[in-house]
């Protein structure tokens, strides 16, 4: 302690500084992943994207990118484009393991419903220990989230699965639902209110429209909705 310091104080500064550090630590985790998400989805991240989907002003974003941009962890590639850089991706495939992980759990022991999961499993995800991690994933013997996405290793390695993305493909065929690679709330639940899942076997009609027909019915799909998910085709 410095000279005229109580304990008061510096347990006031200790709390100060661990607070600091978790506050930046969870702010990092969450750009990190949406940027991930993003990038996946539109193929880069802008502050506009960023500050909606967070529900953070733009200078906010603007100050916390720039932070991660000097920890070497995002980069810019062009006017208003930003990407992770390789350690970026691999620290956001590390917070995907506990996010991912924090949706098994709650959707299987807990019961919160499939189109609900990734929105609460924000509340936990950032005190998910690998101890409780690893339980869940041999209790459940889960390789992917609820959403069909694949569990990172502790390392942040990640298998990404072979499946693809339908919209440019014309005329009808027989698709799997692989997973939602943009886990948004409206996306998760219109999927969830016409029945389709990871695992579930559809028709995919495009004929200058998209359609899945699942059950003889058939239903028009967005194409911001079809840009989301990944399938595998099987006729
Ligand atoms: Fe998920």
């Amino acid at each position: 302690m410095s000279p005229g310091e109580t304990y008061k104080d510096k347990k006031d500064s200790l709390g100060a500084a661990d607070s600091e550090r978790k506050r930046v630590s969870v702010a990092e985790e969450d750009y990190l992943k949406i940027m991930n998400e993003l990038i996946e989805y539109k193929g880069f991240a802008s502050f506009s994207d960023i500050s909606h989907t967070l529900g953070v002003r733009r200078q906010s974003a603007r100050d916390e990118i720039n932070r991660l941009i000097n920890f070497n962890l995002i980069e810019k590639t062009g006017k208003g484009r930003y990407m992770l850089t390789e350690e970026g991706n691999r620290r956001a495939n590390i917070f995907l393991r506990k996010h991912r992980v924090a949706e098994i759990l709650l959707n299987r022991c807990v019961g919160i419903p499939w189109d609900e999961v990734d929105e609460q499993a924000m509340g936990i995800e950032h005190g998910m220990t690998e101890e409780i991690i690893e339980n869940t994933l041999k209790r459940f013997g889960s390789t992917r989230c609820p959403h069909g996405n694949p569990i990172p290793d502790v390392n942040g390695n990640v298998a990404i699965p072979a499946d693809i993305d339908i919209s440019p493909m014309a005329g009808d065929h027989e698709v799997v639902f692989s997973r939602v690679i943009y886990e948004s709330k409206d996306i998760l639940r219109f999927l969830s209110s016409i029945g389709v899942y990871p695992d579930s076997e559809i028709k995919f009609i495009n004929d200058g429209k998209y359609y899945f027909e699942t059950g003889g019915k058939r239903t028009e799909i967005s194409p911001d909705i079809l840009r989301a998910v990944r399938f595998i085709v099987i006729g």
